[in-house]
């Protein structure tokens, strides 16, 4: 993409973090739903077999929280709730039709977006916890049988449903055409940052203060 066309919208780092987190996320993730059915034993092969899956698996799991948390402490501050995100669900169709409706003036992410960030963050604490409490030899001798057992419920739920987020976000990436620079690049096109992201845009070109002096 020519750069003169194109604005940067994540840095490095993020994106670095983002790709080693995806991953680490399918390893876990396979190898956590080969432990589902018996007709899934398979999937541990990713791993190296069920041995060794058994014994990575959690390691793997910090290390995807760790990513996360990076993720989180630097773009927190483009997904907290604002005034305007209720007018963006009331117009959620004409969104997703494709059609731009001027006054929702999105920013750095849309509020679909910024509820997907909250269920990740929420789901993988979830998980961090829940499997600590479950994780043998290190730490479940310290917790009661009762409380294991809710452990490793609250870990299988949280596990599905952020399996069922992530599929979505996968299909919204590719979906919205021009996205997924934004995680290979970092840069976006200008023309895909005004029709998607238009308060950002102003933000990040510095329109929003030519605007105000004017
Ligand atoms: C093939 C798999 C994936 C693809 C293609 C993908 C693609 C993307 C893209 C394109 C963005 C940037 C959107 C934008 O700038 O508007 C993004 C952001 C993000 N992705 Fe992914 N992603 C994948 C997997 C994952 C997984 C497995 C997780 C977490 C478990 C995840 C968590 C995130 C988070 C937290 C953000 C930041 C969103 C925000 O701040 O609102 N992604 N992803």
């Amino acid at each position: 993409m020519n750069k003169r066309n194109s604005i940067l919208r994540t840095s490095y780092a993020v994106r670095i973090s983002h790709w080693l987190m995806v991953i680490c996320f399918f390893l876990v993730a396979m190898s956590g739903l080969s432990w589902f059915f018996p007709s899934l034993n398979w999937l541990n092969g990713v791993l190296g077999g069920p041995q060794l899956a058994r014994i990575l698996h959690p390691f793997l799991g910090v290390a995807i929280f760790l990513f996360l948390a990076y993720m989180f402490l630097r773009l927190v501050k483009y997904n907290l709730p604002e005034a305007g995100d209720g007018k963006w669900f009331a117009n959620v169709g004409q969104v997703m039709s494709g059609k731009h409706v001027d006054e929702l003036d999105t920013g750095k992410y849309n509020p679909g977006q910024k509820l997907l960030f909250w269920g990740i963050m929420g789901l993988i604490s979830l998980l961090l916890i829940s499997g600590v409490v479950i994780w043998r030899p290190y730490f479940a001798p310290l917790f009661s049988i009762p409380l294991i057992r809710i452990g490793l419920f609250v870990h299988a739920a949280s596990a599905v449903l952020l399996m069922l987020l992530i599929i979505g976000h996968i299909y919204l990436a590719f979906w919205v055409k021009g996205s997924v620079d934004s995680m290979a690049t970092g840069y976006v096109s200008r023309k895909w940052a005004r029709v998607h992201h238009p308060r950002w845009y102003r933000q990040a070109t510095g329109e929003a203060e030519k605007k105000g002096q004017s």
